[in-house]
């Protein structure tokens, strides 16, 4: 297995609770790795630690080889590795295409708000925008957005720091099945392409359809691993998810 990403025994504790315990997987260059587990699990701990928000107690985050667990969020995006997040942010206020301009302009809100964008970042918005299948939104606020093209707007705009590896916290989450369907469809497309995915998500259907292999959680560490139909067959991880 060539491992794009290996997560070698991290741990975090947060007061009386212990969020990661030892945890330790890899994900394969090239593959969509889901990583699943029961709620409280430890899996947006886990993307906290390796996309550089939370530093982690003990062990080791190494992306194609070299640390990157004491780096800050934008080295590591800056390396390659991007990611959504579970309660999707985006700037309500501004239109859909500012939205991805911010993200373009990689500086602040205000600097870009205040300058006119360039022509070749303009169109590289309006790109990101077309291939996530919002374009026809770009004037829009981004705040009256369905939860679901917020999540398809986020992806556009992650999109734009061309990273290698994602991280996606449930992109199905709270959605309509078309929407669903679309955001899975988008996200084979980018695999396609080239990009490497580690994806949380409790749709199992979703998971199940979408992955190479499979990651389980629960109580913050690793208790299965496998391709998709390995994992659903394993009496470990039904008892976790029967136990929580
Ligand atoms: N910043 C924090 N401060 C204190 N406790 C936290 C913090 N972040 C997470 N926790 C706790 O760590 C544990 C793991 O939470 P985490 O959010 O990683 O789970 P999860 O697997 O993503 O769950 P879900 O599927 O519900 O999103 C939980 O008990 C949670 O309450
Ligand atoms: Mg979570």
């Amino acid at each position: 297995m060539n491992a794009v990403l290996e997560i070698q025994g991290v741990s975090k504790r947060f007061g009386g609770v212990q969020a990661l315990a030892a945890c330790s997987f890899s994900v394969e260059e090239g593959s969509i790795t889901s990583l699943i587990g029961p709620n409280g699990s430890g899996k947006t701990t886990l993307f906290n630690t390796v996309t550089g928000y939370v530093p982690p107690d003990e062990g080791e985050v190494r992306l194609r080889g070299e640390a990157i667990e004491r780096l800050s969020p934008d080295r590591i995006y800056g390396r390659g590795l991007g990611r959504t997040f579970q309660q999707v942010r985006v700037f309500p206020r501004l239109t859909v295409l500012e939205n991805v301009l911010v993200a373009t302009s990689r500086s602040s809100l205000l600097h870009a708000a205040l300058r006119r964008p360039r022509r070749s970042e303009r169109d590289q918005a309006m790109a990101l925008l077309e291939f996530v299948r919002i374009a026809r939104l770009r004037d829009v606020p981004a705040g009256s957005l369905s939860f679901g093209q917020r999540k398809l707007l986020e992806i556009a705009t992650i999109l734009v720091g061309e990273p290698k590896v994602l991280l996606l916290d449930e992109p199905a989450g709270g959605i309509n099945p078309t929407m669903t369907v679309q955001i899975g469809d988008r996200i084979r497309e980018l695999n396609r392409r080239g990009i490497t995915f580690l994806v949380v998500e409790h749709n199992m259907e979703f998971v199940m359809s979408m992955s190479d292999r499979v990651v389980v959680m629960a109580r913050g560490k690793v208790i299965a691993e496998g391709a998709p139909g390995e994992v659903r067959e394993n009496p470990k991880v039904l008892e976790a998810y029967l136990g929580a």
